[in-house]
């Protein structure tokens, strides 16, 4: 398989460029990545391949080759000699590069989302040899839509949380559309906090509001404690992504990769971030600092307003990130993952999402939230 790639410097891209190197030692990899020259691409190149791989144990010279591009030109802007030899070598692609910043403006999130979306694969389109090609969706396409969500379900005017969902929702327009000339298929991802070590690789809102959790900041969740989040590892979205993409593709098919049913009740997110931030914080121990209370959507309207009106900074800050991310706790959703758990059986375990995110806050504490990262 010749895999042309993009964001493989991502948290995603980068378990998925473990995966490959250590279960597909047949696969050559076309690394599709941003840098202002060729000199700055090798820089980039190499500082990733020490972090991925420890000396020794990298990857033969040839399998990984990076490739000087941004998905925003048209054209990728590969140079004349990279788009030739791409359009005669690949045979795979996957294309996982996007703006996943859940606030940036609609315009910028479209931009790298749904524009970036159309070059990549005008590119693909002159691939001589392709055989397959798959691009990386979020299960929060979903939007504001209540209840369960199938891998058939779609189209909805139930509204957005956020503007990169939005812009993640118009992408898949898009590539369903582009299903009926390619043969693609689409993987919509659960949110990921972490690898299964418990590492972050990249820090994101999640993190931010863990983070303001522990600083005591957190008043309160809108929701039930039943409600499910749907919280899952890198490692585990670019094992079933990748073993899927290999061993199980249907062009033209949705996947689910999530825990779904088995994903974490907001209680329990609560206790165990409670539980951990106790082993730094003596704050939480003395009972300075409380769980945050679970609300019903009215109440946290009203608190919400009410902090509002206050000037603290940090209440603003929890507002913002929460403005982005609670409207899927009110939904009440349930993603059905089921059939790429049962598809995928033990082969590809779904990671225990409690010890998961024990293993993450306690990774974000000791390197004080990235900050200390060697
Ligand atoms: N992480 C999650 O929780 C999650 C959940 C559901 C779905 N997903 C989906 O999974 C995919 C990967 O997400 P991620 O978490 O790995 O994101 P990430 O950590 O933010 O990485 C984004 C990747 O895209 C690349 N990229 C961004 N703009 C680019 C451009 N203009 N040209 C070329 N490359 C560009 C980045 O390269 P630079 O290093 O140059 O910035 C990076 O490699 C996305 O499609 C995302 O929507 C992620």
């Amino acid at each position: 398989m010749n895999l042309l790639m993009t964001g493989i410097t991502g948290a995603v891209g980068m378990e998925m460029a473990r995966w490959l190197a250590a279960n597909a030692p047949r696969a050559r990899v076309f690394a599709l990545i941003r840098a202002a020259s060729p000199v700055v691409l090798k820089a980039r190149w190499s500082k990733l391949a020490a972090k991925l791989w420890p000396e020794g144990q990298r990857p033969e010279e040839g399998r990984f080759v990076p490739v000087l591009g941004d998905i925003t030109r048209p054209g990728l802007g590969l140079s004349p000699e990279d788009a030739e030899r791409l359009a005669g070598e690949v045979t795979h692609v996957i294309h996982s590069a996007a703006n996943v910043e859940l606030d940036a403006p609609l315009e910028e999130a479209r931009l790298c989302n749904v524009e970036g979306t159309r070059h990549v694969f005008e590119v693909v389109r002159t691939f001589r040899r392709l055989e397959r090609a798959a691009y990386v969706s979020t299960l929060f396409v979903a939007g504001r839509r209540p209840g369960l969500f199938r891998e058939t379900d779609f189209e909805h005017e139930a509204g957005f949380v956020n503007p990169y969902e939005q812009s993640k929702y118009e992408t898949e327009v898009y590539v369903r559309g582009l299903m009926k000339e390619l043969p693609l298929a689409q993987f919509r991802l659960a949110y990921l906090i972490g690898r299964d070590t418990g590492e972050v690789t990249r820090y994101n809102s999640m993190h931010a509001l863990l983070r303001l959790l522990h600083e005591g900041h957190v008043g309160a969740f809108p929701g039930t404690p039943e409600t499910l989040m749907e919280l899952s590892s890198n490692d585990y979205a670019a094992a079933a992504l990748l073993t899927l993409f290999r061993e199980h593709f249907q062009p033209g098919r949705t996947f689910h990769i999530g825990s779904g049913a088995r994903g974490l009740p907001l209680q329990d997110f609560i206790d165990i971030s409670a539980e951990v931030s106790a082993e730094t914080e003596p704050r939480w121990r003395q009972g300075a600092f409380l769980p945050p209370d679970i609300v019903d959507e009215d109440t946290y309207t009203l608190l919400r307003r009410t902090l509002l009106q206050t000037q603290n900074k940090k209440s603003h800050e929890v507002i913002r990130l929460g403005d982005t991310m609670y409207g899927h706790l009110t939904a009440s959703q349930v993603f059905d993952c089921q059939p790429v758990q049962e598809l995928l059986g033990e082969r590809v375990p779904l990671p225990p999402v409690r010890e998961l995110l024990r293993d993450v806050l306690r990774h974000c504490m000791a390197t004080n939230w990235g900050r200390n990262r060697s």
